[in-house]
């Protein structure tokens, strides 16, 4: 099966999941017409992916864990758990304190369209839901709920304080002050590259704790997840509001401490390329087993959304 066709059907995967994961729910209208219009909007599905992809290749010589399929599974709640993480991040993100934009994943933004105080609810209420999510499908085997919770904890800490928060905090501190390439690095590093390692390691430890794995998608998660944020600034310059979803210009208008702010967009590109490449050469000694990882992380390089 060719590398679309593989992409698609976990993206499939993952939205079932949601969308079931979702009709379970009794809440008032509003916040669940809010959460569902931003988590079903569209997106790449990309942090799910990644903890599956990461999943099945720790999974390789396995043989007791049983690959996802069921709708109640534990490793596909938790693959949905990082979207809604990831989609909270996003509405508050786009929030008019922070980046101030109108459209996301092809729609208008969630304070668009539902006012502020329901959008700050709708990412307040996707983060606790995640975690709900996650601790309701808390395996019953105790050998399996060791690793799952192992990767709750990374899941917890990556998308925190200490990750992708204390990035956001960096990036809205550095708008419009010319910092240096740590600090852009800083913010790169916390806002976007942790949850992508975190969502790769947490799949490799909800299936068994292998050293050599979990090294090895440390390894590409970091390289991947700087190529990720340093292609997203350079589509926030070159990109188009069709193809990708949200407005470009956005960075420049609130003078962000981008890469190609920084860096010039030529060099940004051979960076990121320079990344990509690391983040391959890692998952090459698995042979077959990493081909999907591999062509995903090729993919960003040549991605217009
Ligand atoms: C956008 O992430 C925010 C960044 C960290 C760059 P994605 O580009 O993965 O957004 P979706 O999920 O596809 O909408
Ligand atoms: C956001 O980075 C990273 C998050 C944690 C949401 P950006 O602000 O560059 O993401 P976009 O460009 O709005 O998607
Ligand atoms: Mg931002
Ligand atoms: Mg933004
Ligand atoms: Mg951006």
């Amino acid at each position: 099966m060719g590398f679309q066709t593989v992409y698609r059907e976990k993206v499939d995967y993952i939205n079932q999941g949601l969308a079931f994961l979702l009709s379970q729910r009794e809440s008032h209208p509003t916040i669940l017409d809010a959460i569902r219009y931003s988590l079903q909007a569209g997106g790449k599905r990309l942090r799910p992916i990644l903890f599956l992809s990461a999943y099945e290749l720790a999974l390789g010589d396995c043989s007791k864990a049983q690959p996802p399929t069921l709708k109640q599974d534990p490793i596909l709640s938790m693959s949905c758990a990082i979207e809604m993480i990831h989609t909270y991040s996003l509405i508050h993100d786009d929030l008019p304190a922070m980046d101030n934009d109108d459209y996301r994943r092809g729609k208008l933004t969630n304070h668009k369209v539902y006012g502020e105080a329901t959008a700050i609810l709708a990412g307040d209420g996707l983060l606790n839901l995640a975690y709900e999510v996650m601790l309701e499908s808390l395996p019953a085997d105790p050998n399996k709920q060791f690793g799952y919770l192992k990767a709750m904890k990374v899941i917890a800490h990556s998308a925190g304080i200490s990750g992708m928060i204390g990035g956001q905090s960096a990036d809205i501190e550095n708008q419009g002050v010319n910092s240096d390439e740590s600090m852009l690095s800083f913010i790169h590093t916390h806002k976007t590259e942790a949850l992508i390692t975190g969502a790769l390691k947490a799949g490799v430890l909800a299936c068994r704790e292998d050293k050599e794995v979990l090294e090895a998608v440390s390894g590409y998660g970091k390289a991947f997840g700087l190529a990720f944020q340093i292609t997203d600034d350079i589509l926030d310059l070159m990109g188009d509001l069709n193809q990708l979803g949200k407005a470009p210009g956005s960075d420049e208008r609130k003078g962000k401490l981008t890469y190609p702010a920084k860096y010039g967009l030529k060099k940004s590109q051979i960076m990121a390329s320079q990344y990509i490449e690391e983040a391959v050469s890692l998952l090459q000694p698995f042979g077959s087993k990493s081909e999907f990882l591999i062509s995903l992380a090729e993919s960003i390089l040549v991605r217009n959304r």
